[in-house]
């Protein structure tokens, strides 16, 4: 039996050797198209890297259901465009700097680029995502489009919540699976029907992708608060001062009382926030248990997804689903 840091880097490897391939496609915005004014941003957000781990499930979703590589790289491509999309978007509404250690498209030109650049890329994806063979295309389509649906829908929420005070874990949940999960279970269940997978397979690979996402989110959550920019890549505290209604705000508030919870309860996106006050909130969440919540929720859900891709017959794509999960509880980016 292997070590586990030898499983692991060989595992990685495999992992970037699937990524090599995703970023080899994106190239093609890699030109000087014109109008630059809508070409030159997504050039720029395409060549800042990013993990790539929703196209890479994709892949591997088909080819665990006895697919073929070739065959899903289009949606792969697609859906990694189409989480840019959301990505550019998303940080004008969250008022955001950086991203991927670089300063955000609507900083480095303004917010009526950023909107021009997002809807090109989006329409872009579906160019793209229209390669995929005719066969599988339709139901891809549904899945795809109910997957940019959900997204819009979870920002509308996340967007709500911020101005309400008494966000639920059930509401959390209900924002995080619509904004975030939908599209790592869109990919995980695109990969599965381009590969010909089972009613049941999709079920799985759908399954495996909600709780992938959930427990993705809520690390995104944390990294906001115990991330380093350098790694990370995005501005820390950038959740609290916006008023974001995250796992740690919403466990926190369940567990205060007195002047911590007034506290909490005065953080609104109106007022200009300080770092002393980002701070004072960073330790609410340590000393409430909120921090500890959140990695125990997040290791649950990570549990959940193996466990939902128990049934699918081993394949060395398998395996990688498996390990994909666990790896990305530690990560710091
Ligand atoms: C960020 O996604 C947006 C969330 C859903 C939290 P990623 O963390 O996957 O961003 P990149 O693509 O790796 O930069
Ligand atoms: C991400 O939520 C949801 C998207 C649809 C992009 P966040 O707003 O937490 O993502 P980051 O932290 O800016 O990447
Ligand atoms: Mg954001
Ligand atoms: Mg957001
Ligand atoms: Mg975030």
């Amino acid at each position: 039996m292997l070590k586990k840091s030898d499983k692991d880097q060989i595992f990685e490897k495999i992992y970037n050797s699937y990524k090599l391939f995703v970023e080899k496609q994106l190239k093609v915005f890699n030109g000087n198209r014109t109008p630059y004014t809508v070409y030159s941003p997504i050039k720029y957000i395409l060549s800042a890297g990013g993990k790539r781990f929703r196209p890479i499930l994709l892949l591997l979703a088909c080819e665990a259901v006895g697919g073929k590589l070739s065959e899903a790289i289009y949606a792969a491509v697609a859906i990694e465009m189409l989480h840019n999309f959301t990505l550019i978007h998303d940080d004008v509404m969250d008022h955001a700097e950086l991203r991927r250690g670089r300063l955000t498209i609507h900083k480095k030109w303004d917010e009526n680029t950023a909107i021009l650049a997002g809807d090109e890329m989006i329409a872009q994806s579906y160019k793209v995502l229209l390669k995929t063979k005719s066969s599988a295309l339709k139901p891809v389509l549904h899945v795809y489009t109910d997957a940019l649906v959900q997204v819009c829908e979870g920002q509308g929420l996340d967007k709500e919540f911020e101005s309400k005070k008494n966000v639920s874990l059930a509401d959390y949940f209900k924002m995080i699976s619509k904004k975030t999960g939908r599209v790592i279970s869109a990919s995980t269940e695109i990969g599965g029907i381009v590969g010909g997978g089972s009613k049941k397979q999709l079920i799985a690979l759908r399954k495996y992708g909600e709780c992938f996402g959930k427990a993705f989110q809520i690390m995104d959550d944390l990294l906001d608060v115990v991330g380093i920019t350098k790694q990370f890549g995005k501005k820390i505290g950038g959740d609290i001062k916006e008023g974001k209604k995250t796992y740690l705000f919403i466990k926190a508030m369940e567990k205060v009382r007195g002047s911590d919870r007034k506290f909490l309860l005065s953080i609104s996106p109106s007022v200009k926030l300080s770092e002393v006050f980002v701070n004072r909130t960073k330790k609410i969440y340590f000393q409430s248990g909120a921090i500890a919540e959140a990695k125990k929720e997040i290791l649950k859900n990570t549990r959940k997804a193996q466990q939902a891709i128990d049934l699918l017959p081993s394949s060395n794509a398998k395996s990688l689903l498996m390990w994909l999960p666990r790896q990305f509880l530690e990560r710091t980016f």
